[in-house]
């Protein structure tokens, strides 16, 4: 008890054979059964109880006892010794008692002399790094989209969300919706951890023919429940109020491995006009499953599909499944398994792949031999990337903007997780193949507030630009065609005032486009090796990594991917985050970046004869 300072009252009693210390404070009273279990009495509760958390302790675990079965206990990083930031926890709307239990967090602990109630939460920014235009959550932790779907000139953007602290746990659907697909509402968290698991990836759809029985134009949420008890398994939610609130069939869960599975996870559904049925593409360990259903309640085994596929080792998750036009004619389409790998990527970590073959309601076929793999994107944070339902003739997808390596030791506090900028796809053809483009979409075109034009620009040596702007909080665009002249190098330097930088350049020499991060700014956080789990659903639990090399390297793309004769390059820059996109998406790049300080200088240079610049435009971005 030594560090209650807010004490009241304290008196020692027996409880139930065990030796229990209570304190008190306004409103709250503390009982201590020794150093596993606390019980708080709440007298006229507030809107929140504030839990003090310090990312480095041990999970407690925090639960709002009702006496209900069902009460879930949630893993809260309570303050052992300092105060790092707090997290709201709703307490329950006009009752005049509540009971909270808190377990594993010793009597000692700083926590108790901290925690609050009160009737507000502030959610005023206070991470230097939080984008200035991409989607965070306002606090907390965030992984993958969820869910997207759109809905009566809506977007819904649900995620893989942690409210009680900025590390991965308690996997809820957080949400938030937009009318244009880059300025975002944040709204309550949809669907809530419960005992039946964490509530891991999924996706939603609109039944637009009451297939399921909630009414026309339900939306209908197909998610995993993730635990060690249950393992993980499928199952069903519906909305009838446009996807503010959801309720868990009573028959959860709908789908359960057939093998006992302990990878099976993120089922994505979609409407399969031909049989009018719905099928879902389920994560199953080193394949995809598919599975078909009438009434979104009850699913049929169909085939699987990518064993030895792609890179090796791997462990798929997140799938999408999507058809698309080649070269834009609707007469030739062509089916597409978007495939999320963990770890073992071309630059280590988290990164997603694709397949384009054909469906035929039974099997997809992949047109490419099983070695072959085609990347969305060739940067280190671009993970988990999904597609909205229910666009018509667009397929968009929106990826989480991290990699599992070090995702939960960014140098962030208040929120940790960004989306990087809505891409639309498209295939193209190259030599023989079918590729699929991923570009920014062009709502992305609201974000541009100032533009400087600069034109053409003859490049030998080098060209700067000591102020891109004459204050920039680091967040523009840059666009500008490419004709080099060179069988080197020529590129650009973002830099800032401490030497930090972040170099963008073609190699002709290899044939690549080079992102160096490298000497971007902090490159090397989190002292010890921290968790990135991978051998099961506990996203905690792993192996370790070298921060360093991890971090601080520089990722590239064939640039035989491009026509060749000239690159258009359009880059994004976002505090933390630089996103370039080649000719239309047929390079996407994304990274993470932590510069100390914004860069507000440029640096043009080429090696070689004179090469061009044209068209060379820097936008200042803002929502
Ligand atoms: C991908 C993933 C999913 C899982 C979720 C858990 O990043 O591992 O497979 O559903 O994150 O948060």
């Amino acid at each position: 008890m030594g560090k209650n300072l807010f004490k009241l009252g304290m008196g020692l009693l027996v409880a139930g054979g065990m030796l229990a210390c209570q304190s008190q404070k306004n409103g709250i009273s503390f009982e201590h059964q020794g150093d596993t279990l606390t019980i708080v009495h709440i007298t006229n509760p507030t809107k929140y109880l504030l839990l003090p958390i310090q990312e480095s302790s041990a999970e407690g675990k925090v639960k709002l006892d009702t006496g209900n079965p069902a009460d879930m206990a949630m893993d809260v990083r309570l303050a052992v010794d300092s105060v790092e930031y707090y997290v709201p926890f709703e307490l329950p709307a006009g009752a005049k008692e509540a009971t909270v239990t808190i377990g594993k967090v010793a009597a000692d602990a700083v926590c108790w002399d901290s925690i609050r109630l009160s009737d507000t939460f502030d959610t005023t920014n206070t991470d230097y790094y939080r984008p200035v235009y991409h989607h965070t959550p306002l606090y907390g932790w965030m992984n993958d989209p969820n869910g997207m779907v759109y809905k009566d000139g809506e977007y819904h953007l649900y995620y893989q969300y942690n409210p009680y602290g900025s590390k991965w746990g308690n996997m809820h659907w957080g949400h938030s919706v937009s009318k244009d697909l880059i300025h975002w509402e944040h709204l309550s968290p949809a669907i809530a951890r419960d005992t039946l698991g964490h509530i891991f990836s999924g996706s939603t759809v609109v039944d637009k023919n009451n297939t399921a029985g909630y009414g026309k134009d339900a939306l209908i949420a197909l998610y995993t429940s993730a635990s060690d008890e249950h393992g993980q398994i499928q199952c069903m939610a519906y909305s009838t109020d446009n996807g503010r609130t959801y309720t868990k069939y009573e028959n959860n869960p709908v789908l359960t491995p057939f093998d006992g599975l302990k990878d099976f996870r993120d089922p994505k559904v979609f409407w399969y006009e031909p049989e009018q049925k719905w099928y879902m593409i389920v994560s199953a360990d080193k394949e995809m499953r598919f599975y078909s259903s009438s009434n979104l309640k009850d699913w049929e085994y169909v085939s699987a599909f990518g064993k030895g596929y792609g890179i090796q080792p791997n462990q798929f998750e997140c799938p999408d499944f999507i058809q698309l036009p080649v070269n834009g004619d609707p007469n030739n389409k062509k089916w597409v398994m978007i495939v999320n790998i963990n770890p073992g990527c071309l630059f280590g970590g988290s990164a997603t792949e694709y397949f384009v073959g054909d469906f035929d309601g039974k099997e997809f076929k992949c047109e490419t031999k099983p070695e072959v793999t085609k990347w969305l994107d060739w940067g280190k944070d671009h993970y988990a990337a999904v597609c909205i339902s229910n666009l018509d003739g667009r397929e968009v997808a929106v990826p989480w903007m991290s990699n599992w390596q070090y995702a939960n030791v960014t140098p962030i506090r208040q929120y940790r997780g960004a989306n990087g900028l809505p891409r639309e796809l498209s295939l193209y053809t190259k030599d023989g193949q079918t590729y699929m483009a991923a570009n920014v979409v062009k709502e992305a075109q609201s974000l541009r507030k100032e533009t400087r034009e600069v034109g053409s620009v003859d490049l030998k040596g080098e060209y700067k630009m000591n102020e891109i702007f004459p204050a920039t909080d680091g967040a523009y665009e840059l666009e500008m065609d490419i004709v080099p002249n060179t069988d080197q190098e020529i590129g650009l330097e973002l830099y800032n005032s401490k030497g930090e930088k972040t170099k963008i350049y073609l190699d002709l020499k290899a044939g690549k486009i080079v992102m160096d991060r490298t000497e971007s700014g902090l490159t090397a956080f989190g002292e010890k090796a921290e968790p990135h789990a991978i051998e099961n659903h506990d996203r905690r639990k792993t192996n370790s990594i070298n921060y360093k090399n991890d971090f601080a390297l520089a990722t590239w793309a064939p640039l035989s991917l491009c026509e060749g004769k000239k690159y258009h390059l359009d880059i994004f820059v976002d505090k933390c985050s630089v996103e370039i996109f080649v000719d239309g998406g047929r390079i996407a790049m994304t990274n993470l970046i932590f510069p100390t300080e914004p860069y507000n200088s440029l640096r043009f240079y080429a090696d070689g004869t004179t090469s061009k610049l044209e068209n060379l435009k820097i936008y200042k971005l803002g929502l």
